[in-house]
């Protein structure tokens, strides 16, 4: 039977893709700070869906808790056949303001553990030819977003780096994915301090599921990446072609200021 290690399992859109793989009957290996969440969502699934499951929990931002990750898998005699590098957090206001140690840990999460991970798991996969690795980016990562400006260069980050993985990987039996959801209902908003007069309405949020599922169909027709929701996403990760990027910069700035969030 295959395994899927899943960063940020805990909620959101990691729980979710733990719940789309039990059913598709894939052992877990499920990680994120909240111990009690993921072990109540791996009884669950284990329940349901008569699996292995695993959990490991961890801080991610850590320097170093990756390899930690890594090395509690190899002790288990775990393989991990599919990684989804989904765990990630933003932090909403003007950069000049914001936390030094916030978004060193932003990056260290975002980036640095999915590479780590990434480094990790990838070369077997590889020798193997078979795996799976789907990576968090984000409709954010197409364009600067003023006032998210670092969330938004991470998801750049990822974005780049597993298109580019994609192509690397074509021939070898890997299959990678850069996963860009626009707003979806979860909590993230509340984690980032998004303030509520700028932030989606539920309405406008796509569920956890329909991402899922969108992402598990792109990564079966053979995408490089995957923007999930409606046309208006389609649309904004297009926008950058059509109009100059510090226009677009400005503009988007302009939506998202503190002064507008007040209002
Ligand atoms: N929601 C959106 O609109 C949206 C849109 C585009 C992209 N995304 C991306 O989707 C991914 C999942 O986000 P979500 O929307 O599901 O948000 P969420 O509900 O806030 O879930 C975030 C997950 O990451 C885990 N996490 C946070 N900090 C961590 C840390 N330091 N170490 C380990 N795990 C950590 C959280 O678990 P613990 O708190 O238990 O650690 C949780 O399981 C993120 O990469 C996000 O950037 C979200």
């Amino acid at each position: 039977m295959a395994t899927a290690l899943i960063t940020g399992a805990s909620m959101g859109i990691g729980a979710e893709f733990a719940k789309a793989l039990a059913a598709r009957k894939l052992d877990l290996i499920l990680t994120a700070r909240s111990q009690d969440k993921l072990e109540a969502l791996a009884k669950e699934l284990g329940d349901r869906h008569g699996i292995k499951t695993h959990c490991i929990p961890l801080d991610l931002s850590v320097p170093g808790a990756a390899a930690k990750l890594r090395d509690s898998i190899a002790d288990a005699g775990l393989t991990v056949d599919w990684l989804i590098n989904n765990a990630g957090f933003g932090d909403y206001g003007a950069f000049s303001n914001s936390d030094r140690a916030k978004s060193l840990a932003m990056v260290n999460l975002n980036i640095t553990a999915l590479m780590e991970l990434t480094y990790d798991f990838l070369p077997t996969m590889v020798e193997r030819k078979n795996g799976t690795i789907i990576n968090l980016a984000s409709i954010a990562g197409y364009q600067p977003l003023p006032y998210m400006a670092l969330y938004a260069a991470t998801k750049a980050f990822v974005l780049n780096f597993s298109e580019a993985l994609w192509a690397e990987n074509k021939e070898t039996g890997v299959r990678i994915l850069g996963l860009c959801p626009g707003p979806t209902s979860t909590e993230f908003f509340k984690a980032a301090d998004f303030p509520a007069a700028i932030a989606p309405k539920e309405s406008a949020a796509a569920t956890p599921e329909t991402v899922v599922a969108e992402a598990l169909d792109a990564l079966d027709a053979g995408q490089a990446n995957c923007v999930t929701g409606g046309l208006a996403n389609k649309a904004l990760v297009n926008s950058g072609r059509f109009f100059p990027r510090g226009w677009l910069a400005k503009s988007i700035g302009e939506m998202f200021k503190p002064a507008n969030a007040a209002q």
